[in-house]
């Protein structure tokens, strides 16, 4: 990523702030109408999700000029993936799923250079956390402990 593009992610990012809430209800409610198989895998109540997903994004984001400093912590949430269930397949729809929520919540600002720094920061990401999830010993997942019991 160059750095043009860290702050075409960081600037963009400062606008979807205010409106976090909506953004965050149209994420999920558009992930959930493109992969509806997703839904199990997240608790009924999605309140507390949803605020989680903003402050990492925050988090990832404001950080994005220092890649090296939040690595460590996105290689974390990448191995507790592998225990919510979360399969490398998982990925595609989440980061459609964002992409489309960037397009609604920006509108004419969602320029083609700042989807592709969008593009390329979920891929930098997703890819760090699919990276330490593979390398993660096998899940106690519910389908693991089924597989184990019925085997
Ligand atoms: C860049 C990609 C992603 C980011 C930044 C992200 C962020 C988060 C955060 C911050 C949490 C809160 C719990 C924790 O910190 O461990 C979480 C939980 C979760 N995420 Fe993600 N996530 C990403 C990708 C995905 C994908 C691809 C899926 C697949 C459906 C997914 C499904 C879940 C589920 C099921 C939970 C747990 C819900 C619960 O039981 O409370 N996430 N995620």
């Amino acid at each position: 990523m160059t750095p043009e593009q860290v702050k075409l992610v960081q600037d963009s990012f400062k606008q979807v702030v205010p409106i976090a809430d909506t953004a965050a209800n149209l994420f999920y409610d558009r992930l959930f109408t493109i992969a509806p198989e997703l839904r199990s895998l997240f608790p009924d109540d999605l309140t507390e999700q949803k605020k989680k997903l903003i402050q990492m994004l925050a988090t990832a984001i404001t950080n994005l000029h220092q890649a090296e400093k939040i690595l460590p912590a996105v290689e974390d949430l990448g191995r507790r993936h592998v225990a919510y269930g979360v399969t490398a397949q998982h990925y595609a729809p989440v980061g459609a799923a964002l992409l489309w929520t960037l397009e609604q919540g920006l509108g004419a600002a969602f320029t083609p250079p700042v989807k592709d720094a969008w593009t390329e920061t979920y891929t930098l990401v997703a890819g760090v956390m699919q990276n330490a999830a593979a390398t993660t010993a096998a899940p106690k997942t519910k389908q693991g402990l089924m597989a184990r019991l019925f085997s």
